[in-house]
Parts: structure tokens; C-alpha cells; sequence
């Protein structure tokens, strides 16, 4: 089979890792890649946007199936346009992918179906959702409708806080994605990541990850897109994942199925576990950054047949199977990052880094300058390991980022805290 992924970060390589692995695959490419995908895949320069181009490669490479790693393709309803010319594509098609392209959506069609979350009001201006704010008090969390890159929501300590989101919001602060707001209560608990390959009637739960949003050390300071990740996530047991798929995912599917948009593709729920189960914080639409690299290093079955039996409709009969140990990764960035930082600095080491036994290293801004690595991005590097537990993961994980000499980079030093702090050896 030929295969072309769509996209360019620490996910898509990871997902290119594995596809790769595949003895389906006869060719793999990737658009737009990075210099770390390069080494798994052919990197083509299309703009994923332009659906035309992309469907005009497909036809004269012969692709057989194409895999799409972020969300802005999938709302922007790439897969219709692909499946509409004949190119089998995983993904859910654009209105199924409004579970994450509109908060409100999902919130609308959590409370028809019963489904545990946040309790929340929708608003397209900006008084009413002040009124509001100030009736309930904080916390309270203001959210903005649409896509927003991880800056559309405000988790407030105080009233003046969130009234001050709903005006910046409104004021055009985040584009189109805040011309209308979502504002909901404030759930207390610990949050994990779940996702289930979804084929728009069956689903199958993958194993669970949790990941690091805030950039620094003990989970402070600004949020980012993840600073790292680990699986197993030891809160996520048996119970709680029959109770995620039972009282989340399950009725999502039926409820989408219901409206015509069935959901083929994978479900990302973020999940706050509260004292009283769990609750769902939000949907994506696609696999998790850095979630997605410890899970391929994990799976021990085959990518592909998976990812076509969710597009085909035949999970119903599906079983995936994981390695038994725990997989972590650690996110290095640009210094200065979530903030400004600079692009072009030289990153050394990496061989040597990716000789510590068990590791992976998954690029996620990277570019290639005459054969040297160069950072070009915000995140830039998934230094990944397997191990016996998430803390001797976390030991051949970090001892790889000690190899890496690049002193325009920073990373985290306690990923997987949490769950080393659980493990019988744990401090
Ligand atoms: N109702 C809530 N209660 C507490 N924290 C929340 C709530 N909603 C969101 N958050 C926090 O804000 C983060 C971002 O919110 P989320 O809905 O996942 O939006 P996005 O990922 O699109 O930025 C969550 O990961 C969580 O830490
Ligand atoms: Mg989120």
C-alpha cells in the first residue's frame, strides 16, 4: 500500500514511526514532514490546505489510504473531500469533526445525551455572558467557540478575570474562534487523556495517557501544547475506562450516528476524574501531542489494519494489543517558549541520545540545513522511552535528553511525577 500522512509535528512523526514499521506499506509520505519524519518517510511540500493539490498527489502516486494527524484539515472537511474523489482517508469528515471545531456543539450534544461534563451556558455576546459569570462566581471557566491552537480558554480565579476573557474574546482576540463563548463551571479534579478509535457505531478504548500542559516544573506556569506525556496512566483502571466508554464515548458515537455525522476516526476525550467519575473537559478530533508518542511506542499491533477498519466501519470485531511496559516522553522546546523564541538554533547529540537503550526520539520542529539539525519551532523535540515502569521510562528518557547539546532548548525535569509518585518504588 502506498500511504501519505498529513502533517508536520512530534504526533505525525510518531504515527509515521509506526505506519512505517508496517509490512503493508509499500511507500509512505508525508506532508509536510519535518527532518525527523524524513528518516520514515518520503516529505512531500504540499500545502494541506489546498484540498485540490492534495487529492491531485493522491491520484498520481497511486495512494491508497491517507491518515490525517491534525484537527484544522479535519474540520475544514478533508476527509469529504478525499473520500468524495476516491481516496480511502482516516479521519472523521467535517461534521463530525465538529466535536472539536465548536465547544458548543459538544456541549449541546453532551447534555441531550446524559453525558457527565461541565455544566455550561453558550454565548454570542459579550453581557450576557458577563451577567452570567457574575450569577455563578468563580472559579469559572470562559472558553472560545471555535479552533484557538490551546489559547481559547481562561480558567478564572476570579469573576474580573473571566469577564475580562469574555471582552478580549469578543474584541477578536483569538480570530473567528471567539465570535461566540462557551462559559461552564469549574471541575476539580485530575485530568487524563483517553482515546478510542471510533468507526461510527463501534469504538475501542487504546491505552491511557496523561500528559503535561504547563511548562514548568510541579505543573506551573503558562500552558502549552504538552510539555510531555506518559502511559499507562495508573488513575485510568479498568473501571474508569468501562465507565469513560459507557458514559462518554459510547453515547458520543450513538448521538453522532443519530444526527447523520457519524464519527469514523480517533476520539481524543479529555477527561476530568472527579470524585464523582469521570467528565468530559472536551473532544478532539484527533490523536494527542505528545500523547500519541508514548502510545505508538506501546502498540505492538499493526497501525494500519486499524486505522482502515475505523474507516471501513469494522471495529466491531477488532482487538489492539500493547506492550506491557510504560512509555514516557519528554517535550525539549525552544527557550522562550510558550512565549516568543527563536527559530535556526543548532541541536547536537542526537545519535547518542537515541543509542540509551529503549528510546525513540520523535521530531516535532525540526528542519534539516545541510545535514544538520536546526530547531523551527515552538516544541522541537519527543525524546520517548520504553521501560519496565513510567520510572525507569522516565530514567533512560531523560538520560537521552542529557546527551542532547542544544543550548537553545529547555525541557521539563518531573514528567510522569504523578505516576512515578503511585509506583511501588515511588517516593
Ligand atoms: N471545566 C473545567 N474545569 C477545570 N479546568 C478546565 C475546565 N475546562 C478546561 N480546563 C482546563 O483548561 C485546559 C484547556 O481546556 P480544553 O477544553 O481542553 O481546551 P483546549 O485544549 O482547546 O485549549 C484543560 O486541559 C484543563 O486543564
Ligand atoms: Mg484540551
Amino acid at each position: 500500500m502506498n500511504i501519505l500522512l498529513l502533517g508536520s509535528g512530534g504526533r505525525e512523526h510518531a504515527l509515521a514511526w509506526k505506519l512505517a514499521a508496517s509490512p503493508l506499506v509499500s511507500r509512505l509520505y508525508c506532508a509536510p514532514g519535518n527532518a525527523g519524519i524524513a528518516r520514515e518517510a518520503e516529505c512531500v511540500a504540499l500545502d494541506t490546505a489546498d484540498h485540490a493539490a492534495v487529492i491531485a498527489f493522491c491520484k498520481a502516486n497511486r495512494i491508497d489510504f491517507v491518515v490525517v494527524g491534525p484537527e484544522a484539515p479535519l474540520v475544514a472537511g478533508i476527509v469529504d473531500d478525499l473520500e468524495a474523489a476516491g481516496v480511502p482517508t482516516f479521519g472523521p469528515a467535517r461534521l463530525a469533526a465538529q466535536l472539536e471545531g465548536s465547544k458548543g456543539f459538544t456541549k449541546d450534544l453532551c447534555r441531550e445525551s446524559g453525558i457527565p461534563t461541565a455544566a455550561y451556558a453558550r454565548f454570542s455576546e459579550a453581557e450576557a455572558a458577563k451577567a452570567y459569570i457574575r450569577e455563578q462566581g468563580a472559579p469559572i471557566v470562559v472558553k472560545a467557540d471555535g479552533l484557538a491552537a490551546g489559547k481559547g480558554v481562561v480558567v478564572a480565579e476570579t469573576v474580573a478575570q473571566a469577564e475580562a476573557a469574555v471582552d478580549m474574546m469578543f474584541a477578536g482576540g483569538l480570530g473567528a474562534a471567539g465570535t461566540e463563548v462557551v462559559v461552564e463551571a469549574f471541575l476539580a479534579g485530575e485530568e487524563v487523556s483517553f482515546f478510542a478509535l471510533c468507526d461510527g457505531e463501534h469504538a475501542i478504548a487504546l491505552a491511557s495517557a496523561q500528559d503535561h500542559k504547563r511548562v514548568g516544573d510541579g505543573d506551573t506556569g503558562p500552558n502549552t501544547g504538552g510539555m510531555g506525556a506518559y502511559s499507562p496512566a495508573p488513575i485510568m483502571t479498568p473501571a474508569m475506562a468501562q465507565r469513560t466508554m459507557d458514559e462518554i464515548v459510547l453515547p458520543t458515537v450513538r448521538a453522532m450516528k443519530a444526527r447523520g455525522a457519524p464519527y469514523k476516526g480517533v476520539l481524543f476525550a479529555g477527561l476530568m476524574v472527579t470524585a464523582e467519575g469521570p467528565q468530559l473537559i472536551e473532544y478532539n478530533v484527533r490523536f494527542g501531542d505528545p500523547e500519541t508518542q508514548v502510545l505508538m511506542l506501546r502498540l505492538m499491533s499493526d497501525l494500519v489494519p486499524a486505522l482502515m477498519a475505523a474507516r471501513d466501519g469494522q471495529l466491531k470485531a477488532f482487538d489492539l494489543r500493547w506492550y506491557q511496559e510504560a512509555a514516557l516522553a519528554v517535550v525539549m522546546a525552544a527557550n522562550g517558549y510558550p512565549g516568543d523564541y527563536t527559530k535556526g538554533t543548532v541541536i547536537g547529540g542526537l545519535d547518542k541520545a537515541a543509542a540509551v537503550e529503549g528510546v525513540e526520539i520523535f521530531h516535532a520542529g525540526t528542519r534539516d540545513e545541510g545535514g544538520r539539525i536546526v530547531a523551527n519551532g515552538g516544541r522541537v523535540l519527543n525524546v520517548a522511552a520504553l521501560g519496565p515502569s513510567v520510572a525507569e521510562a522516565k530514567a533512560r528518557a531523560y538520560e537521552a535528553v542529557d546527551r542532547i547539546d542544544w543550548p537553545g532548548g529547555f525541557c521539563r525535569r518531573d514528567i510522569g511525577w504523578r505516576a512515578v509518585k503511585r509506583e511501588p518504588s515511588g517516593a
